[in-house]
């Protein structure tokens, strides 16, 4: 029986990519929690272990959720240690389990960040052998246990990673293609669009599809974490393999948001890029809901929208940093914008996109450009209201 209750109320950090907060701060409070705090790169609250695992299988925008184990103040490693020689980890992690440790540490008198990580990995292990004769396996790989610290200034916390793995990490994703989208950032993306699985949405360019999968798990009410398994607190002594087991069937209970589905289309000009999204797709278990077409974009076929319906158009072409060269990308983005104003009318059509100079070879107004980060790419989200009864079939020009 450990001393640790995981159905004790303690400080959660729910971690994302930079400019994401809003769309995740959305959805933690969509499941019930109340925000605490908040920075650039997460959101706090206070949950149970049982409630911060439930969110691993519901948030589609977060990368990690921290379930906090200890915190102390904390001025040198020699403080460190002590600290982290002195927490019952015999009650946390058996001595048969793999362990791996994270830290973000700032503090001046640690040059090398691996330090602090190998000191609290020894601590561990040392105080489990101690204890029980034997000693847990380390290393980096994230499928056991994963401890995280976070060392700033004069204090310092330490963390029960409640996944492991990147939750981004779906599973769907064999096969990504050239320059594919991470999963999390598709979805913070379609939230900055006003996506929210109801409308209709034409991916061309779609490459390995999963702006087109995010959207058609959110049409079928899909909780985005099901395609997993396993995670990391199953394999701590603080058995919750039943609760866990028990989320999963009720996460299975989909809650489509529209009884009848709008139509997804993605398309590729390029026979693998469409393979590669058909088989995720099928993976993820949505390809019912996305026609896949091989074509140019520009003859991507666009569903008609009838009154009270409303449609996306979603393009992330390459920007000519990882992809491409800028010069034979811009007619691809002048293309793009007349594309919308011909053949997207009563649609808002989007870019995204890391290239501000071709960004303006759309030559439509954009009615909003949100910042994302691609890896550690700036990008822009540029929305454009393409109005039915503009007789241009899109809003102003902007040259
Ligand atoms: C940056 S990738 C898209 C990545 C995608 N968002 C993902 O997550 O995998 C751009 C895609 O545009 C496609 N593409 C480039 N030019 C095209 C064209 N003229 N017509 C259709 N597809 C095109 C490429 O084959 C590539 O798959």
């Amino acid at each position: 029986m450990s001393s640790i209750d995981p159905h004790k109320r303690r400080h959660t950090r729910v971690a994302c990519a930079e400019h994401v907060v809003p769309y995740l701060r959305a959805e933690v409070e969509g499941l019930g929690h109340e925000i605490q705090s908040e920075d650039k790169v997460s959101v706090s609250i206070g949950a149970t272990l049982v409630e911060a695992l439930r969110l691993t299988l519901h948030l589609r925008t977060a990368q990690q959720v921290y379930w906090q184990l200890d915190k102390t103040r904390c001025t040198s490693l020699k403080m460190l240690e002590k600290w982290a020689r002195s927490y019952p980890w015999e009650d946390l992690i058996p001595n048969d389990a793999y362990l791996s440790i994270s830290s973000n540490v700032a503090h001046p008198s640690v040059t090398n960040t691996m330090y602090p990580n190998l000191l609290l990995k020894d601590a561990i292990v040392d105080r489990i052998k101690e204890r029980t004769g034997e000693r847990p396996d380390s290393g980096p790989d994230r499928s056991g246990v994963v401890i995280q610290l976070v060392w700033k200034g004069d204090r310092a916390w330490i963390y029960l990673n409640v996944n492991g793995t990147r939750l981004s990490d779906r599973g769907y994703r064999k096969l990504p293609h050239q320059a594919p989208m991470s999963e999390a950032l598709s979805s913070a993306v379609l939230m900055g669009m006003g996506y929210d699985g109801t409308q209709a949405l034409v991916n061309p360019m779609c490459g390995s599809g999963t702006l087109a999968i995010e959207a058609a798990l959110m049409m079928a009410g899909r909780a985005p974490g099901l395609q997993r398994n396993d995670a990391s607190v199953l394999h701590t002594m603080l058995e919750l393999d039943d609760e866990y087991l028990e989320m999963r069937r009720e996460a299975r209970k989909s809650k489509p948001p529209i009884a009848e589905p709008m139509p997804i289309i993605a398309s590729d000009h390029d026979p693998a890029a469409i393979d590669a999204a058909r088989r995720n797709a099928k993976t993820a278990g949505v390809d019912h809901l996305i026609e896949f077409e091989l074509c140019d974009f520009r003859d991507t076929p666009i569903p008609p929208i009838h009154d009270g319906e409303h449609g996306h158009v979603i393009f992330n072409p390459e920007y000519g940093i990882r992809l491409g060269e800028t010069d034979e990308l811009r007619q691809v983005y002048r293309d793009i914008g007349f594309f919308f104003k011909d053949r997207c009318r009563g649609y808002t059509g989007h870019v995204f996109t890391g290239s501000k100079s071709l960004s303006t070879q759309v030559r439509l107004r954009a009615s909003s450009r949100l910042p994302f980060n691609n890896g550690n790419i700036p990008c822009r989200l540029l929305s454009y209201e393409l109005y039915a009864e503009h007789p241009d079939g899109a809003g102003q020009s902007a040259d």
